[in-house]
């Protein structure tokens, strides 16, 4: 296997260590609709994809942590597993120190680890590289100290690392995407109580495109952590009204009647959280009973909700999403993950595909001066030893 053995042969080339490494891959993940409620309380629909990154790791007894990555090969870091101070310098590296670092606390176990890297997941596309590094290094380290810790607190540990020692707001669902990954199934995820269900993915005759539109957006800079403070702003302000927990378990008719209570923005954020749980609802709903035209609609509106209400899709996006939902045979499309750049999805039938990379490849690249990249898309398992 390309992957596999790809970096398997730089571990070895890198780290000096010829044998008993050990392999793991973790995916990236595209979320199919509930976009921007996770944090909300509300239902995500995400899984797991067939681009991620692969690694080799072993033990060491020098003390040190050294990473390795074939994708940034000028960064190497080596360094004191007593010190895992989060670095601006040390970029990419951050993520898998901040997890051993929080790792390393929580189960009291400590080692040196060489660990390299290489990646097929196109990083700051929205497709979650973060979590993707980050759950392969806990996984990787979990494994090889035989630390036990039960996949959610993995997951939830990722998290933390993000919130806490990147900087970056983020709710639960990228991690827990890649962590709990199942082959062909989405996940239905409550956000709110972390019940999750399973469900398959049947879309024979169908292919769901991944559209890279190469437009990079960085979370940690986005306006993400704005769009999150006004969620919070708006639910307070309702609950000078009301009790409610989160801002999906509001119902529009109650955010109807105190919407002079809240700024234009704030009614306007609120509106799409709450109408993007529904659709989430009925989208898992529209799976089960195979309609996937109507799935196909709900992506469109949830778009469209992403664009007016939650204002975070922008130029390029809006022209890789509404440009695919204008053709024949595309069922729906809409961006996918934290927006301001990244990927957009789209489910489309038959054998178009070919036909759909060129069309909408020249219309972005007229519009918006780039190229695009497609990818179809497999749904794969979680992060885990391969
Ligand atoms: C990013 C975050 C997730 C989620 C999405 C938007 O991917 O990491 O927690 O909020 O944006 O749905």
């Amino acid at each position: 296997m390309p992957g596999r053995d790809f970096v398997l042969n730089y571990f070895r080339e890198k780290s000096g260590i010829s044998s008993g490494e050990r392999l793991f891959f973790s995916p990236g993940r595209v979320n199919l609709i509930g976009e921007h409620i996770d944090y909300n309380g509300g239902l995500v629909f995400p899984c797991a994809i067939d681009k991620g990154i692969y690694a080799a790791a072993a033990v060491n007894s020098s003390g040190k942590i050294n990473l390795y990555s074939a994708n940034f090969p000028l960064l190497k870091c080596s360094i004191n597993n007593n010190y895992l101070e989060f670095d601006k310098n040390h970029g990419w590296m951050n993520y898998p120190k901040g997890v051993l670092k929080n790792i390393f606390e929580l189960s009291g176990v400590k080692s040196g680890l060489d660990i390299a890297f290489h990646g097929n997941l196109p990083d700051g596309a929205g497709l979650s590289s973060s979590a993707c590094i980050e759950m392969l290094t806990a996984v990787i380290a979990d494994t090889l100290l035989e630390l036990n810790i039960p996949m959610l607190e993995l997951v939830k540990l990722c998290q933390k690392t993000e919130n806490d020692y990147i900087g970056v707001n983020c709710g639960i669902m990228d991690q827990f995407a890649i962590g709990f990954g199942r082959k062909n199934s989405a996940i239905l995820l409550n956000c709110a109580t972390l019940d999750y269900s399973y469900a398959p993915f049947n879309i024979d005759g169908h292919s769901l495109i991944i559209i890279n539109s190469n437009k990079r957006r960085e979370l940690a800079e986005s306006k993400y952590n704005e769009r999150r403070a006004e969620c919070e702003s708006a639910l307070g302000k309702l609950n000078k009204f009301m009790k409610a927990e989160n801002l999906c378990s509001v119902n529009e008719s109650d955010l109807e009647l105190h919407k002079e209570n809240l700024t234009k923005t704030e009614y306007h954020r609120a509106l799409h959280v709450i109408t993007e749980n529904k659709r989430t609802t009925d989208a898992a709903e529209a799976l089960k009973n195979n309609n996937l035209k109507l799935f196909g609609e709900l992506m469109n509106s949830s778009h469209l909700s992403l664009k007016n209400n939650y204002e975070v899709t922008g130029h390029e996006l809006d022209t890789l999403a509404l440009t695919a939902q204008k053709m024949d045979f595309v069922l729906g499309s809409r961006m996918t993950g934290a927006g301001f750049g990244g990927c957009v999805i789209a489910l489309i039938e038959g054998e178009n595909f070919d036909r759909f990379k060129k069309e909408v490849g020249e219309i972005y690249q007229k519009e918006c001066g780039l190229s695009a990249d497609f990818y179809e898309v497999r749904i794969s398992d979680g992060t885990g030893e391969i």
